[in-house]
């Protein structure tokens, strides 16, 4: 797919940030977007890279109406030999494709999805932060376009890229989060769109997100919405239990996003000697075992939140403190090997990244 470059007049050009330490999460925006559309006979057609800005569409656009979108998260780093990195990118691909043949929208090769995100984050190089915990955040995504009222799949989608430096997802940093099991709303139910990387997933957790805020917890943690028992995610993480040197999570089981850095924390846990268990967790068993000292860490995993702690859980109206609310051993291990691959400052022995 050949992705043309439109001239950016360095006088269009914004001003970089200045103190990397004050990034925050996804509000600063690259000089340029890749864009490319799909138009039903034709295929994939007209890729660029153009100005970052907005874009026009009808207001009837499928997307507005009727949410057929999907996206993904990666990130690019810069090394201190000045190597530019993407870590598994074409795990990227590959889930963006499961979301869009679950969306009814048009796969692009994952060669091309890798390229043009290669070709642009080339391009963009300068914007890429370099200090302790900061990196390019990648957000391509595709939206249905078509202007129609009926409830079909559009026949004309925009694929884009854009591109924020960023530091960490949550605001207080690697520190102990608070998340609260949810009983009252439902992310996904079997059959339903929970295990595609579709925006409606994430409108539909506001809610929840909100009236746990304001009980002071950071996100929610959902259960199984057939029984309301079982432990799936949080959202922008997948969840992990240290019992000892055994560290548990909830299987894919079509309901649960299939996380890349998920699939990166088992297989670095595996190296490092832990045990793994992919089974269904009883919420009950999980805060008798938490109070029982059984389980020794809690963390969650995700593009965004790297190898987050969660220091307290909170399932109707009570809390429980795991182990002493700190940072737990395996997590901070976790934290440090992956961030270390990922930053080049450990040698990369899995293939994950792509320079
Ligand atoms: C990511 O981790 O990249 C995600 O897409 C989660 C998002 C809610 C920030």
């Amino acid at each position: 797919m050949e992705i043309r470059e439109l001239p950016l007049p360095a006088a269009e050009m914004k001003p970089k940030y200045t103190d990397e330490s004050q990034l925050g999460f996804g509000r600063i925006f690259t000089d340029r977007m890749l864009l490319v559309e799909w138009k039903a006979g034709q295929g994939w057609v007209d890729g660029r890279i153009q100005k970052y800005g907005p874009f026009s569409m009808d207001p009837a656009a499928l997307v507005l109406h009727y949410a057929q979108e999907i996206f993904e998260g990666l990130k690019a780093y810069k090394w201190a030999d000045g190597s530019i990195v993407l870590f598994r990118p074409e795990m990227n691909a590959r889930r963006f494709n499961h979301s869009a043949e679950r969306l009814c929208m048009p796969t692009i090769p994952e060669e091309d999805f890798v390229a043009g995100i290669e070709q642009l984050v080339r391009l963009e190089k300068e914007w890429i932060p370099s200090a302790e915990g900061t990196s390019l955040y990648i957000r391509p995504a595709m939206i249905a376009v078509e202007p129609v009222i009926g409830v079909k799949p559009s026949d004309h989608y925009y694929f884009y890229v854009i591109l924020s430096p960023v530091g960490a997802y949550y605001s207080q940093g690697f520190k102990p989060t608070k998340i609260m099991v949810e009983d009252k709303y439902v992310r996904a139910t079997p059959g339903g769109t929970g295990e595609a990387k579709t925006g409606g997933n994430y409108a539909n957790s506001l809610k929840a997100g909100l009236e746990a805020k304001k009980k002071g917890f950071d996100q929610v943690l959902w259960l199984d919405g057939v029984e309301r028992r079982y432990i799936e995610e949080v959202g922008a993480m997948n969840m992990f239990f240290a019992y000892g040197d055994t560290i548990v999570t909830a299987p894919l089981e079509g309901t649960i996003l299939n996380g890349i850095t998920r699939d990166s924390v088992l297989t670095l846990a595996k190296k490092l000697g832990l045990k793994i268990e992919e089974r269904r967790i009883d919420v009950n068993d999980l805060f008798k075992d938490i109070r029982d000292g059984k389980i020794t860490e809690a963390f969650g995993s995700g593009t965004a939140a790297v190898v987050t702690p969660v220091g307290l859980l909170g399932y109707r109206g009570e809390t429980a403190t795991v182990a002493d609310g700190g940072v737990g051993k395996i997590t901070q291990t976790l934290y440090d090997t992956l961030t270390g691959i990922q930053t080049g400052k450990i040698p990369d022995t899995f293939g994950w990244i792509r320079k």
